[in-house]
């Protein structure tokens, strides 16, 4: 049985034992971390959070792929059996690259959702919120067309979104406002299926189903990503189904601003939180 974090000759032996790394450009990735821990608590996972460099959302393609790399890159060198891009910016920039860079199985927020989203609607319009880096890629659009060329997707970047979370007004009358503003278009569009397409969207599921009533149905691409992410590690059998699981919480920036955010994101107690300096490649 390995211990909280298992030994060295133990996982050279069961790779299942190894940590799964996690990573995002800030804090927001907790949210992916919350459910793979809902649905597989065995699990160790280290999670690295840029926040010394977050946001990506507003930044270009090439930078983002870059931060990714680098990313990567730390979590690999910590012996990590597989990587999750929680965030969706880097995940809809930055997949290819991770891809051709680093030989183990990596998995992104975009396509989980687009499938999710490809399931749940019933009219054939799906919506999708996210950052305006998510939203110019175009990375949605093209792999729900790729599930099911009849399907039609509207987009809109929501690029206040972020900060409103950030500043913890999930419950709040000027996010609400927001909200009724960016999405008004897309559901006099007649979309039935929305997708919120980043990291901190999930903590406005309440506000967003408020503005976009019942008859939408929301495809939380924190809850669809974990999902993807057990089924993907059973099949190559690396899912940890005993031992004690955890996480392991790293940044790029100062603790102190981002130990409330944490709980926030993670739903439960602040956990131990590292600074570490990531390498240039
Ligand atoms: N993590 C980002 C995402 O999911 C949101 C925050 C940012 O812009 O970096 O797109």
């Amino acid at each position: 049985m390995p211990g909280r974090w298992a030994t060295a000759a133990f996982t050279a032996m069961n790779p299942a034992a190894q940590p799964i790394g996690v990573f995002d450009s800030g804090i927001g990735g907790l949210t992916v971390v919350r459910q793979m821990q809902r649905l597989f608590p065995n699990e160790q996972i280290i999670y690295l959070g840029d926040t010394a460099r977050v946001p990506y959302g507003t930044k270009s393609a090439e930078t983002v792929t870059r931060f990714a790399c680098e990313d990567a890159a730390f979590l690999v060198a910590q012996g990590v059996k597989a990587l999750v891009v929680a965030c969706n910016s880097a995940s809809a920039s930055a997949l290819p690259e991770l891809g051709e860079r680093f030989s183990l199985p990596t998995f992104g927020v975009i396509l989980p959702g687009a499938i999710a989203a490809n399931e749940a609607t019933r009219n054939g319009h799906i919506g999708v919120i996210g950052t305006q880096a998510t939203i110019r890629s175009g990375a949605y659009e093209r792999l729900v067309g790729e599930l099911n060329r009849e399907l039609r997707v509207t987009s809109q970047a929501c690029p206040l979104l972020v900060p409103l979370v950030e500043e913890g007004w999930l419950d709040h009358e000027v996010t609400d406002a927001v909200l009724r503003e960016y999405l008004a278009p897309m559901l006099a569009g007649g979309v039935d299926t929305l997708v919120l397409g980043c990291t901190h969207y999930p903590l406005l599921k309440e506000s967003i189903a408020r503005v976009a009533g019942p008859e939408v149905a929301l495809v939380d691409s924190a809850e669809t990503c974990a999902a993807f992410v057990q089924q993907e590690l059973q099949w190559h059998n690396l899912l940890a189904t005993e031992g004690e699981g955890g996480v392991r919480i790293h940044v790029t920036d100062e603790i102190e601003r981002v130990r409330d955010m944490a709980e926030r994101f993670l739903g439960g107690p602040s956990h131990a939180v590292q600074q570490v300096e990531l390498g240039a490649l």
